[in-house]
């Protein structure tokens, strides 16, 4: 162990740097008055040890140890640290504020997406287990994340079916109570993806047209690691044979990591597999892919009369 460097040794009181004779570039500033008890405090000197040289005068006059100074720099020291501490204080919000910013751009929750809230959804007889099942499900979010071992090796999380497959009928708040979910779990500091499928493939697909092939890795990756991903809106418009690629690719690497996914979906089943199935297709991967959704993922069933036609 290194011993701390004795500070003493580090400067030197006016008076004693000229009986030894040491050297200065500057005279040395006029002392100060104690203004409790009146002793003359002097602006020590900066040196190194073995050298008698005074490289700079301090601006500030010694600490007088009389009762009225001791007790004026201990005020002074604590408001100092109050200070510091509130600063300090203000830069983590500001992180935290600024973390929440990028949390909300990288989401792909646009404007519509940020106002819905579990608080703004009216629950009534015909929605109120969806809705407990999303609260719910937002609530316990930690219990739906892997777990690593000891060694480092990805466990499954405590809850099997740690996703959710909400299906129904138009309009009756499936997006709403997904991007419910992800506007919490944003809240709490947790990243979320959420974008309808179309969107999230023609990110790629933007990625892809710019060239280079890592910058599609790159955004396959994000897709695979975000503690949540939302897909909205899953077999709305027909994929093609490469969309269908991508959306297997994720939601297979997120099925083998037990990373949790959300699905919004008017359709469920076989009906489900045939909207995802490309044009001239066999429907192989399609099967797969909602095969592997359904695996994943806890169902909620949402049909009734659609919120837009109230
Ligand atoms: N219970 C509710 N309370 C308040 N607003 C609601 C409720 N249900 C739906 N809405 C509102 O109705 C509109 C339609 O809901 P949403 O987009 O969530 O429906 P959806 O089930 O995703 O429909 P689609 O199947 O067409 O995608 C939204 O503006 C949503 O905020
Ligand atoms: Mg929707
Ligand atoms: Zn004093």
């Amino acid at each position: 162990m290194v011993a701390e460097p004795d500070p003493e040794e580090f400067k030197i009181h006016p008076q004693k740097a000229q009986e030894l004779g040491y050297t200065y570039n500057q005279e040395p500033p006029p002392p100060e008055v104690c203004q409790f008890c009146g002793r003359l405090l002097y602006h020590y000197g900066a040196v190194m040890p073995g050298q008698r040289h005074v490289f700079t005068w301090f601006d500030e006059a010694e600490r007088c140890d009389c009762a009225g100074a001791h007790e004026y720099w201990r005020q002074q020291d604590e408001a100092q640290k109050a200070a510091k501490e509130a600063e300090a204080r203000r830069k983590e919000q500001e992180r935290i504020a600024q973390r929440m910013r990028k949390l909300l751009d990288d989401s792909g929750m646009g404007g519509r997406f940020q106002t819905r809230t579990f608080e703004r959804f009216v629950v009534d007889d015909e929605n109120r287990r969806a809705f407990r099942a999303a609260k719910r499900y937002a609530d316990s979010f930690s219990l739906m994340l892997p777990a690593r071992d000891e060694a480092g090796r990805v466990r499954p999380p405590k809850k099997e079916r740690n996703g959710l497959f909400i299906s129904g009928t138009k309009g009756t708040g499936k997006t709403h109570l997904a991007a419910a979910i992800a506007n919490q779990l944003i809240q709490g500091g947790t990243p979320v993806i959420c974008m309808t499928m179309i969107d999230l493939l023609s990110k790629i697909k933007a990625t892809f047209d710019r060239g280079g092939g890592a910058s599609e890795a790159d955004i396959l990756r994000i897709y695979k690691d975000v503690p949540l991903l939302i897909i909205d809106d899953m077999g709305t418009e027909q994929p093609t044979d490469w969309g269908l690629s991508k959306i297997y690719t994720i939601i297979n690497a997120r099925y083998e990591a037990y990373m949790p996914t959300i699905v919004t979906t008017n359709y469920s089943g076989e009906e489900l597999i045939r909207r995802m199935t490309p044009p001239n297709d066999d429907g192989y991967t399609a099967a797969k892919t909602i095969d592997r959704l359904q695996e994943m993922c806890g169902g909620i069933e949402m049909s009734w009369k659609s919120w837009r036609l109230r």
